[in-house]
C-alpha cells in the first residue's frame, strides 16, 4: 500500500514522517557543508526560479540536500536513482514537510519507496521531470542525476520522439541491460502516445545537470563526445572532495554495515576479494582490512593493480580465488565481472554483493538461470541461492545482497551523513552554478553541452566548511611563502592536474 496523490507524491507511509524529521534534525548537525550554505545563501536566494528534478537516494542525508535546495529558493520534484536504496521515513519527511503534518502535507513531491518494481522505478523518474499543469510549459528546468537516469530518459525520449517511435532494438546512448531497456521503452512508448511532443518540451526547458557518480559521469562524457549532450553537465564526481571522500571513507563505512545487517558474518580472519581498486575499491578493501580480513583485489588498470600491490594486497583474478574467498564484492562499475560459472564455484555460503552503481556487475540472470538452482529469501535484499547437490554431497549455496544492486544503499543507508555533506555541497554550489550562468546573455556564459568540473577554489571551499567540525586548525601559508611556492594565500593551493 501506498500513500499517494497523483502527480503530487507517492510514497510508503507518510505517519513514517515524523519518525523521518527526527533523523534529518539529527543529520543536519552532521552537514556542516549544507547547514554552511543555507546560512550562506538563505537571504540571497540564488535558485530562485528553479525548477530541480532529483534522482539520488532517497535517504536522510538527500533529504537535508533537498530541503537545502528549498531554503536557497529552488523548487524540487525528487525520486530516488535505485529501487531499493529509499529510506521510507526520510521520503515522508519530506512530503509532510517541516511545517506540515500527514494530513496535510507542505513538503515537497516525493515519488520513491524502498522495493519499487522497474516499472515503478521508470514511472517515478518520469514523475519528477513532469510539473503538474505545467504540460511541459514550466517543466523541470535542472535535473540533479545520480547514475544517469533521467538524463538518459529526457535524451532518450527526445531521440524516439524525433523518430516518431520507440525502436526496438538498442539506439546509440543506451545502456546494455535488456531487460531494463524494455522497461523504459514501454515508458516512453506510452508517453509519445499521451503527448507526441512532450520530451521536446521537457528538454527545451532545461538548462542543465549536475552528476552525482562516477557511473553517471561517464555517461554524460560519452554523450558529450558524440555530440548529443543537450544541456551543459556539472560533474560532481570529480570534485576532489567528492570522489576522494564519498567513493572512498564512505565505502569504508557503509561496505561493512551493509554486510552486518544482511549477514551478520564476521569478517575478521576470512578472506575478502575485492573487484576494483578505484576510489570505492581502496574504501572497500580498507574497510575489510580494518576488521581483520585478508583482502585479495583485482584490477584491469596496472597502476590501480600496483597500488593494491603496494598497500599490502594480493592482487589475482576472480577465477583464482573462487574456493577461497568468503566475500566478493565488486566496484568495477563494469559489466559481467562476477559470472554466473564464477558463483557455481564459489565456497559454500560465500556472501556476494555488488557496490558499484549499477546490477549488471554481476549476472543474476545466467545465476537464475543454472539448472536446479533454488532461491531461498532469508529476508529483503537477502537470498540465499543453492546449486544441486552433487552426489553424495551436500548442496552448496551462496548468499546474494540486494539481487546484485548496490548492498550498501539496499541492505543499509548508504553513506553517513558527514561524508555525504561533502558530496551534496559541491551539488549544490554546481547547481547554482548552472542557474546563475543560465541568466547570463548567450555569448557570455561558461557552460555550453559539455561536462564541466567545479574550479578548484570552490572544491577548497567544500573543504574548509567541514574543518572545524573535526577540529583541524588548518596552517595558513604567510605571504611571503605563497610567493615561494608562487600561490594565492588564499588558494588554490593545488594545479588543476595534482592528483591527491
Ligand atoms: P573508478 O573508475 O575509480 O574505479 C573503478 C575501478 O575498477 C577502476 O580502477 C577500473 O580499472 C577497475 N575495473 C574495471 N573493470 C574491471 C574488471 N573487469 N575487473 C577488475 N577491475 C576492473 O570508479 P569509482 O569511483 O571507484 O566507482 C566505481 C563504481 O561505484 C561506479 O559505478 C560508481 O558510480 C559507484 N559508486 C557507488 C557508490 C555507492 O555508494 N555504492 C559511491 C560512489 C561510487
Amino acid at each position: 500500500s501506498f500513500d499517494e496523490v497523483p502527480g503530487r507524491y507517492k510514497v510508503r507511509d507518510l505517519s513514517l514522517a515524523e519518525a523521518g524529521r527526527h533523523q534529518i534534525r539529527l543529520a543536519e548537525h552532521e552537514m556542516p557543508g549544507l547547514m554552511a550554505l543555507r546560512a550562506e545563501f538563505g537571504a540571497s536566494q540564488p535558485l530562485a526560479g528553479a525548477r530541480i528534478a532529483g534522482s539520488l537516494h532517497m535517504t536522510v542525508q538527500t533529504a537535508v540536500l533537498i530541503e537545502t535546495l528549498v531554503a536557497l529558493g529552488a523548487q524540487v520534484r525528487w525520486a530516488s536513482c535505485n529501487i531499493f536504496s529509499t529510506q521510507d521515513e526520510a521520503a515522508a519527511a519530506i512530503v509532510v514537510g517541516p511545517h506540515g503534518t500527514p494530513e496535510d502535507p507542505q513538503g515537497v513531491p516525493v515519488f520513491a519507496w524502498k522495493g519499487e518494481s522497474l516499472e515503478e522505478y521508470w514511472d517515478c523518474t518520469e514523475q519528477i521531470l513532469l510539473w503538474p499543469g505545467s504540460n511541459g510549459a514550466e517543466g523541470a528546468n535542472l535535473i540533479l542525476d545520480d547514475g544517469g537516469d533521467a538524463t538518459m530518459l529526457v535524451h532518450l525520449g527526445l531521440q524516439y520522439e524525433r523518430l516518431g517511435t520507440v525502436p526496438p532494438d538498442t539506439l546509440p546512448g543506451e545502456p546494455d541491460h535488456t531487460h531494463e531497456m524494455n522497461v523504459v521503452r514501454s515508458v516512453l512508448r506510452r508517453a509519445l502516445a499521451a503527448d507526441p511532443l512532450r520530451w521536446t518540451a521537457v528538454a527545451d526547458q532545461l538548462l542543465g545537470v549536475t552528476e552525482e557518480t562516477t557511473t553517471g559521469v561517464h555517461r554524460l562524457y560519452q554523450l558529450a563526445e558524440s555530440g548529443e549532450l543537450l544541456f551543459p553537465a556539472i560533474n560532481v564526481n570529480d570534485s576532489v572532495t567528492k570522489s576522494k571522500f564519498d567513493n572512498k571513507y564512505g565505502i569504508r563505512h557503509s561496505l561493512p554495515d551493509g554486510i552486518n545487517r544482511a549477514t551478520d558474518v564476521l569478517m575478521g580472519g576470512k578472506v575478502a576479494f575485492v573487484a576494483g581498486y578505484g576510489d570505492v575499491g581502496k574504501g572497500a578493501a580498507e574497510a575489510f582490512r580494518g576488521q581483520g580480513a585478508r583482502v585479495i583485489v583485482s584490477e584491469v588498470d596496472p597502476i590501480c593493480a600496483l597500488q593494491a600491490a603496494m598497500d599490502g594486497y594480493q592482487v589475482a583474478r576472480i577465477e583464482d580465488v573462487l574456493g577461497e574467498a568468503d566475500f566478493f564484492i565488486t566496484t568495477t562499475g563494469n559489466k559481467d565481472v562476477v559470472t554466473a560459472a564464477h558463483m557455481t564455484a564459489m565456497k559454500n555460503k560465500a556472501i556476494v554483493g555488488n557496490i558499484g552503481h549499477f546490477d549488471n556487475e554481476i549476472d543474476m540472470a545466467g545465476l537464475a538461470q543454472v539448472p536446479g538452482i533454488t532461491r531461498t529469501e532469508i529476508k529483503p535484499q537477502v537470498h540465499e541461492w543453492t546449486f544441486p547437490a552433487a552426489d553424495g554431497e551436500e548442496a552448496r549455496s551462496i548468499i546474494v545482497l540486494s539481487e546484485g544492486r548496490l548492498l550498501n544503499l539496499g541492505n543499509a543507508t548508504g553513506h553517513p551523513s558527514f561524508v555525504m555533506s561533502n558530496s551534496f555541497s559541491n551539488q549544490v554550489i554546481g547547481q547554482i552554478e548552472l542557474f546563475e550562468d543560465s541568466k547570463r546573455p548567450e555569448g557570455e556564459r561558461t557552460y555550453e553541452r559539455q561536462v564541466y568540473r567545479l574550479p578548484k577554489v570552490l572544491d577548497e571551499k567544500v573543504a574548509r566548511l567541514h574543518l572545524d567540525a573535526l577540529g583541524v586548525r588548518l596552517t595558513e601559508l604567510s605571504k611571503s611563502q605563497a610567493d615561494y611556492l608562487g600561490i594565492p594565500v588564499e588558494g588554490p593551493y593545488k594545479p588543476e592536474h595534482y592528483r591527491y
